[in-house]
């Protein structure tokens, strides 16, 4: 069985999700750890009440950004991790960290990438007046919101929308996805597919259709 940990920093809504689905029986998965980088994190209590292992380490008590991801790879390694979930996690990740889970990081964002990424793109897409917006499942790499995408969603954009509006429709969204994709780890449907010299590297994320071979 796929074994996973999850990093978050706040709310902890699209954990929440994927407990859900776990509890439901959809994801066939072994989730070993919750880590939070704040005590204050939702996220912890949520994985608490589920009876999985919530863990805080607050990123404020190490010198250094290595020193922080250090710790995280060694406790996600003592759970024999496979795969780490960023589920709203605000910190970038060194090198070192995703050398120890070489493409196996997801990252979940509320935009279409390569369009708004950073903070606020709810707003970043407001402001810029699209009409479709949505969400992205990726594989993280160095740099912020880039690496090769898993799956999208896409959410229109209401010409009444307001941030709260939309972000609200977004999250919708990118619970759904969210859960789609780890299930989709969990039943190794996620291949990374590295890129010739020059291009980038892809990911296929195969349905569930097309590995039973239907339509
Ligand atoms: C999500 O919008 C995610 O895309 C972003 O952080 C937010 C986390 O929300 N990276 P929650 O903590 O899961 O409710």
């Amino acid at each position: 069985m796929v074994r996973f940990g999850v990093l978050a920093s706040g709310n902890g809504s699209n954990l929440q999700a994927i407990l859900d689905a776990m509890a439901a029986g959809e994801i066939a998965g072994d989730l070993r750890i919750v880590i939070a980088n704040q005590p204050t994190a939702k996220a912890l209590q949520r994985a608490e009440n589920a009876g999985k292992k919530a863990l805080c380490i607050p990123h404020r008590d190490y010198a250094s950004r290595a020193a922080f991801d250090a710790k995280l790879v060694s406790t996600l390694k003592a759970e024999q991790v496979d795969w780490v979930i960023l589920a709203g996690f605000m910190r970038l990740l060194t090198k070192g960290f995703l050398d120890e889970f070489p493409n196996r990081v997801v990252n979940l964002h509320p935009s279409l990438l390569p369009a708004f990424p950073g903070v606020n793109a709810g707003q970043q897409a407001l402001d810029y007046g699209v009409k479709l917006t949505g969400c992205t499942v990726h594989l993280v790499s160095e740099g912020m919101d880039s690496g090769p995408v898993i799956a999208q969603a896409a959410v229109r954009v209401r010409d009444d929308d307001d941030e709260q509006s939309l972000m609200s429709r977004l999250h919708q969204a990118e619970h759904q996805l969210l859960v789609e994709v780890v299930k989709g780890i969990c039943e190794s449907r996620v291949e990374f597919r590295p890129g010739a010299p020059g291009e980038r590297a892809k990911v296929r994320f195969l349905r569930r259709s097309s590995v039973n071979g239907g339509p």
